[in-house]
């Protein structure tokens, strides 16, 4: 069975890393969904965050890595797939959770979300944290696979220079 693993991803942390992985064991195959989020400003682009995704999990001829613009059901009609995975880290999460399944659910009735509780050391993870404390110079060992925090330091350094550059 296909399932589809959607989010903004920016960058992929080892939370999203996790789930993942363990998405593996279960399913046939997973696909890391970058959706495009008009509402959030990314630091990379959702082409960079595919790149990205795919040079982590390269090897891995089970997950496959592509994004999508819009509705996230009508991907997943497209693609025919049944199975959409969400991780919970902490109750903050389960009510926006819990309202996004519904919807889901109710414009596309064929769908379920299954969730998948977050490992205990990454309960505290998020993306923008991630890129708060790096930005801040701050030690992200542990929370983002090393390809993440090469190319977390690429963007940092091309932003500087842009500014250098204007000033
Ligand atoms: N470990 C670590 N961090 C996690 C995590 C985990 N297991 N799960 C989520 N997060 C973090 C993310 O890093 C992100 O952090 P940020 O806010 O600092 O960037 C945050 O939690 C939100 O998670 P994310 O998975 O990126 O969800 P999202 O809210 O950005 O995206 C979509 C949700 C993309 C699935 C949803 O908006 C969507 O389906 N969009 C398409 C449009 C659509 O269909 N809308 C109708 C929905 S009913």
């Amino acid at each position: 069975m296909i399932a589809i693993y959607p989010g903004s991803f920016d960058p992929i942390t080892n939370g999203h890393y996790d789930i993942i992985e363990r998405s593996c064991k279960i399913f046939d195959k997973v696909i890391v969904g970058v959706a495009y989020n008009s509402e959030k400003s990314g630091l990379f682009t959702p082409q960079e965050r595919v790149e990205i995704i795919k040079e982590v999990f390269k090897g891995n001829d089970k997950i496959e890595v592509d994004r999508f613009n819009g509705l996230l059901v009508n991907y997943v009609k497209e693609r025919n797939i049944k199975v959409i995975i969400r991780g919970l880290r902490a109750v903050s999460d389960f009510e926006y959770e819990f309202q996004m399944a519904l919807m889901n659910k109710k414009l596309w009735g064929d769908v379920e979300t299954v969730f998948m509780m977050s490992s205990e050391n990454y309960m505290y993870v998020s993306s923008r944290i991630v890129k708060e404390i790096f930005s801040l110079g701050g030690c992200i060992k542990d929370l983002v696979p090393e390809i993440v925090r090469v190319h977390l330091e690429r963007k940092l350094r091309e932003i500087k220079n842009k500014q250098e550059g204007r000033l």
